[in-house]
């Protein structure tokens, strides 16, 4: 789509170059007076934890995550000072209300819990050659000669990376994902990858079936691509765009909005959501007022923000998502579980490996290990049964609304009601009158690259929880991640604040309210779409997303896992297939095995 407007071109065209120069020195000052801050914290997080268990009426997720920072601290960071790693922040971050005291903590604790390691710095530009090759780097299973491998076992590979010159790497911070997969038994599940940060990584899996398993190893980035998507995500938080339409009469101009437009340019319309303090703004129109703002769409992309160094470390088939071969066998027969309930030494310590896997796929159907059992809901009157009496509410990005389209195509008594909406946008609704399903979809609030939206549909997750009644004949199901890609984490921290708030007074007013959290996925990657949607973003903020509503009640599809562990191509909107059994987990949350916990 190509805006016409001049502003549009303006902005997309010379922007660029000052806009970085004015950042720098932005976060140069912030950078100092950050330190000031820093050393407030730290004494006031000691202040504060030695009154933690006096302050009663906090409410409880404040109270857990201080908890958790708590016993975080206690165990590994007393007596060094709070994390001060990397956490460079850009004006954006600063517009909008200012966090409390807590949240700030909690932002801390959370952008620490992802640090990333980077590649040392370097006096000299990186040069291609000097990055990670996926096809000179190779894995190798450790297996000793004759041993024998059965479920329960713990199965390891150790990656290698070497650059182009088929030098070994000697630093960590490559992103990889590791699968162990069957394509004859449609098995599969996610590997955890332990970065050794001198160039090697180990793989590590659990045995969950009998019979054959492989190995898949794929570079995503290297560790140097890795910096220069750190690098844009801190600096150009305006290289996605959005543009409004503003009309009165016969007068209609178009403007570039986003979460920050930089300071002292032009007049600017002030959009800030009065009850989040959710931040976002748009160019003034010449002409219109700002309260002629008819919708929201997508603007479009700043280009050329890559050196000619840079360019080269994404390239597809080259550097992104690529597979590591194996030195030796790639695969090994499982055997049933030992019987003598032996345990099999094994060189990672079981502490390291902290992201159990949420579920795997057999015979190509996802089966949790989070306890819950996994129900088919493979005929449609399985799904009208299980609903029946339910209002569904369902917001976010266009992967949620892949739900709601995958019920409405497969469950005929739902009917899709014309509210008018645009096409992919909605809002949306759907309704089975004789067993009194109600289905309703709407996206989430800005930053929202969808082609066209109503500017009073417009409209915060929060906000609206906070207009549900709620109660146990309620779903909320939400997925919100690939829009805030190109932001900073803090962004999408304090919008994830906002909704954890919401989701708790919904639960305090309506206990009983069933939750589903759909999480990001793996999508397809090529050089363009790294730029601003790489996974390795998404990898980021689903761990934000699992941290933040970690030990609430709150139930999670696991979309990252899925897609991950599956042989279907990684697509940001997942095959039927995938969708299939992301339903059928929603279903079997929703409608869960054990009668007496079915409401
Ligand atoms: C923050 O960013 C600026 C500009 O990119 C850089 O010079 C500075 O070293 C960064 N600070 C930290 C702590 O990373
Ligand atoms: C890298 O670190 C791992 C874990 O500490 C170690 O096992 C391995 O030998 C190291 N590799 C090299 C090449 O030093
Ligand atoms: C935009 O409006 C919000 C809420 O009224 C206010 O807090 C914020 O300071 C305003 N932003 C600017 C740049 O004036
Ligand atoms: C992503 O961003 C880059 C530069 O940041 C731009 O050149 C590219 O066109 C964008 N495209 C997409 C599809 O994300």
């Amino acid at each position: 789509m190509m805006p016409s407007s001049p502003q549009w071109k303006a902005y997309s065209e010379t922007e660029p170059d000052h806009g970085t120069q004015k950042k720098v020195t932005m976060c140069r000052k912030l950078s100092k007076v950050s330190v000031i801050f820093l050393f407030l914290a730290v004494f006031g997080l000691i202040f504060l934890l030695r009154n933690v268990s006096s302050v009663e009426n906090w409410n409880c997720h404040t109270v857990s995550a201080l908890n958790q920072l708590k016993s975080r601290i206690q165990s590994s960071f007393i007596p060094v000072n709070l994390p001060t790693s990397n956490h460079n922040n850009t004006f954006c971050v600063h517009l909008g209300q200012k966090p409390s005291r807590e949240d700030e903590l909690e932002e801390h604790y959370l952008l620490d819990s992802i640090t990333w390691p980077g590649p040392p710095p370097r006096s000299s530009p990186i040069v291609l050659d000097q990055t990670s090759d996926p096809v000179h780097s190779l894995f190798t299973l450790l297996i000793k000669e004759g041993r024998e491998w059965h479920v329960g076992d713990q199965l390891e590979a150790l990656v290698q990376m070497h650059d182009f010159q088929g030098r070994p790497k000697l630093y960590g911070g490559d992103f990889l994902l590791a699968r162990l997969h069957s394509p004859e038994l449609g098995a599969g599940v996610a590997g955890k990858v332990l970065d050794h940060r001198n160039g090697s990584y180990s793989a590590v899996f659990p045995l969950l079936w009998v019979g054959s398993a492989q190995v898949e190893i794929t570079l995503v980035h290297s560790s140097e691509a890795v910096a220069v998507l750190r690098r844009l995500r801190e600096e150009r938080p305006d290289r996605v765009f959005a543009k409004s339409l503003f009309r009165s009469g016969s007068l209609s101009e178009t403007t570039v909005c986003n979460m920050c437009l930089p300071p002292d340019q032009k007049p600017q319309c002030n959009y800030t959501d009065l009850s989040t303090g959710e931040p976002w703004y748009c160019y003034k129109p010449k002409e219109l007022g700002c309260d002629t703002r008819i919708n929201h769409a997508k603007g479009g992309y700043v280009k050329h923000l890559l050196t000619s160094k840079e360019a080269p470390l994404f390239q597809s088939g080259v550097n992104i998502k690529v597979h590591i071969h194996a030195s030796g066998p790639d695969r090994i027969n499982v055997l049933p579980p030992r019987k003598d309930g032996a345990e099999v030494e094994s060189s990672v310590k079981p502490e390291a490996i902290q992201l159990a896997p949420s579920g795997y796929y057999y015979k190509d159907s996802w089966r949790p290990l989070n306890g819950v059992t996994m129900r088919q809901f493979s005929k449609s009157s399985a799904i009208t049964q299980c609903l029946e009496n339910k209002v569904i509410n369902m917001y976010g990005d266009s992967t949620v609304r892949q739900w709601f389209e995958h019920l409405l195509a497969f469950v005929p008594e739902l009917k899709d009601l014309n509210l008018h909406s645009p096409k992919h946008v909605g809002p949306f609704m759907a309704v089975d009158s004789t067993h009194n399903i109600l289905l309703k979809y709407r996206c989430h609030g800005p930053p929202i690259q969808f082609s066209t939206v109503i500017a009073s549909e417009l409209q915060y997750i929060s906000n609206e929880l906070d207009g549900l009644s709620g109660g146990p004949n309620t779903v909320v199901v939400f997925t919100i991640w690939a829009h805030f890609c190109p932001f900073p984490v803090e962004v999408y921290i304090r919008r994830l604040r906002h909704i954890r708030r919401a989701v708790l007074r919904l639960l305090d007013r309506a206990p009983g309210t069933i939750i589903v959290i759909r999480s990001a996925n793996l999508r397809a990657l090529d050089p363009e779409v790294s730029l601003n949607y790489s996974d390795w973003y998404s990898l980021q903020l689903n761990e934000v997303l699992r941290a933040m509503f970690k030990g609430l009640n709150v139930l999670l599809v696991d979309a990252w896992q899925m897609t991950l562990a599956h042989h279907f191509p990684h697509n940001v909107h997942p095959p039927q297939a995938i969708i299939k059994n992301m339903i059928d987990m929603l279903l079997s949350y929703i409608c869960p095995e054990t009668k007496k916990s079915h409401q």
